[in-house]
């Protein structure tokens, strides 16, 4: 949450701040702000998004070379102008952008109004830029790397900082702890940002720090140490991102655009980890690791939100197929509350992002209790990814709408050949249906596309829908999680209240809510579960509630029984959560946009969630 945008070099700053903000407000969009220094140092922000900051600037100064800029999810002080990033010194000389939180900034707060400091913000973030000012005015010989090691080193909480100093012209400071930071190496130039969207245009050549980094970057070098002033040797990386996966397209939104990819990212999850005759599965990046997770006692998998969701997924197909304990945590819960962890467990973390705080912690937490970690990123190189023992990343390119949707169909994908592997290997599976798993798998992608061209079908159903005030979500088995997601999905982007519920439990509270206002979306394609699926659609019938249900393909039954219905095609129960999600992520898309919202920026939400 929050990005944060930097660039030292001969071109001219603003265009890179600006297209960088635009890029990184994914991560939060309650303010936004630049800094451009060109002898005068210029600071403009404003409260909302990028575009409002440009519209600020439009008759203001912005030449420049050297430059930061901020793009805001509100933690502390409410969104407004004066809260915004970049915060500036009391005395003027540094002016800071920050990703994060100081914990111990109110501590730090009185101590500097003691000694005469005064503020303009509600935030923590004007707390350390004073405090750095504090320490550079503490001794003659103090320069700004040494003030910002010194202010870094009494600070509680996360940062990912980049700073600059009125009298070090030439030179930025940037800073990580808990927050990602990636710098872009150019030609006489550096770029700085929360992640590499923002520098694929101008370089691949990147450097991600790591915690406690401070990064000295000059126009024509860059020092790396540690905040204690150890040196720290870097390491370049290829970024592997193209201009394309940033733009929209012919897509009105980036979600839209997302959805209808699926079909090729989840083929490029599994392509080359099955083998062209579907007889087997290579997980690479597991390979090494493999003999432990074979003798793990249990797997616990943990994860934030839509990745949650995946993870309850994961747990049926492990638990089904490999016949291994399996426990799905949320990663804010599991972080806290003392569990029972050892070197018999694996745990094994589920993010898009690969940044979630929370979801980072929890994972650092079961290392320390001596449990093998591993993770299921999309973002290559996060912190997750490579905090972990091992890992599978997934394919699914760069997600930017805030709704998370082939991120995750590709985490589903990578925890079907995950489940089906072990099983394998623990003897669980019978060859036959090993193969004909795998071969399921494999023609998801094309069914997908036969569930994408009914987009003016599914856009229908929700216009009738689009003004109801609560909506409920059911399913069981592994559409259950299905259920959860189309819920969750619904209410992050139109604002109409969902509930995702194991069908099963409906009668134990819910159902106190049916009448002939409420849409029940059941999840109800054939598999094991669907004779009860159908008594509890009947539940919801008697009581007047409006069925909408995703039912397999020629299911005339049930079409005759709810009010609409989105078909998708026969497939195996163990690939039918990839196909089911589909028609739930379209409905909800169409109802957002029929309901004015902002798809790709709803209110409140935000991407790679680095605060807790
Ligand atoms: C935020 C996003 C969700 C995402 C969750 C976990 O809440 O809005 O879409 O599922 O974070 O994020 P992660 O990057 O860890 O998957």
């Amino acid at each position: 949450m929050c990005g944060i945008v930097g660039y030292i070099g001969d071109k001219n700053v603003y265009p890179i701040l600006i297209s960088g903000l635009q890029r990184l407000e994914y991560r939060g969009y309650d303010s936004a702000g630049i800094a451009i220094f060109n002898g005068d140092l210029n600071v403009y922000k404003c409260k909302g998004r990028v575009s409002d900051l440009e519209n600020h600037v439009a008759d203001k100064d912005t030449g420049g070379h050297v430059g930061i800029g901020h793009t805001r999810w509100a933690t502390h002080g409410e969104p407004n102008d004066r809260n915004a990033h970049p915060h500036t010194s009391m005395n003027g000389n540094f002016v800071l952008v920050h990703n994060g939180i100081i914990e111990n900034y109110a501590e730090l707060k009185t101590t500097l109004q003691k000694k005469g400091f005064t503020f303009q913000s509600d935030t923590d973030t004007e707390v350390l830029v004073n405090l750095i000012e504090y320490f550079y005015q503490s001794g003659e010989e103090m320069d700004a790397e040494t003030a910002v090691r010194l202010a870094l080193s009494k600070v509680v909480g996360a940062y990912g900082i980049v700073v600059f100093c009125k009298n070090e012209k030439n030179r930025l400071i940037a800073a990580r702890k808990g927050s990602p930071l990636v710098i872009g190496l150019g030609r006489g130039e550096y770029f700085i940002a929360s992640d590499a969207s923002p520098i694929v245009e101008y370089t691949d050549s990147v450097i991600y720090l790591n915690d406690l980094d401070v990064a000295i970057i000059n126009k024509d070098s860059l020092t790396l140490k540690t905040v204690e002033n150890a040196p720290v040797p870097f390491k370049v990386t290829k970024v592997d991102m193209s201009i394309g996966d940033l733009e929209k397209g012919d897509f009105d939104h980036f979600m839209l655009k997302e959805i209808f990819e699926q079909p090729k990212t989840i083929e490029d999850t599994f392509r080359g980890r099955i083998k062209p005759d579907h007889s087997d599965i290579v997980l690479g990046g597991l390979l090494d690791i493999f003999p432990k997770i074979m003798q793990a006692r249990r797997i616990i998998l943990i994860g934030c939100g839509t990745s949650w969701h995946a993870a309850l997924v994961g747990e049926y197909m492990i638990e089904e197929y490999a016949r291994v304990p399996v426990e799905v945590e949320y990663a804010s819960e599991f972080r806290y509350r003392n569990p029972i962890l050892d070197k018999n467990d694996v745990v094994i973390a589920i993010s898009q992002s690969g940044e979630t705080a929370d979801t980072l912690a929890a994972l650092r937490m079961a290392k320390e209790k001596g449990a093998t970690i591993l993770g299921i990123c999309n973002v290559v190189g996060s912190s997750i990814a490579r905090e972990t023992d091992a890992g599978v990343y997934t394919h699914a390119g760069v997600e930017i709408g805030v709704a998370s949707t082939k991120a995750f169909t590709a985490q589903v994908t990578v925890l079907t050949l995950f489940a089906l592997k072990l099983a394998k290997e623990k003897g669980q599976i019978a060859p036959e249906l090993y193969g004909s798993l795998i071969h399921e798998l494999a023609e998801v992608p094309d069914k997908l596309k036969s569930i994408l061209v009914m987009h003016p079908h599914i856009k229908e159903v929700a216009a009738k829908y689009k003004d109801a005030i609560n909506a409920l979500y059911l399913g069981r088995g592994y559409l259950f999680p299905v259920a959860l997601e189309g819920a969750l999905k619904l209410k992050e982007i139109s604002y109409m209240h969902a509930e995702g519920y194991a069908a099963g439990e409906m009668k134990h509270g819910p159902i106190a809510l049916v009448d002939d206002n409420l849409p029940v979306v059941v999840v109800a394609a054939k598999d094991s579960y669907y004779e009860k699926i159908v008594s509890n659609i009947q539940e919801v019938k008697a009581r007047r509630g409006n069925i909408i249900a995703v039912v397999t393909e020629g299911d005339d039954t049930l079409k005759a029984m709810v009010n609409d219905v989105f078909e998708i095609p026969k497939s195996h129960p163990f690939v039918t959560p990839l196909l089911a999600v589909v028609p739930l992520q379209l409905f909800s898309y169409y109802i957002a946009v029929m309901r004015g919202c902002d798809v790709d920026q709803p209110r409140n939400l935000a991407k790679s969630v680095t605060v807790e």
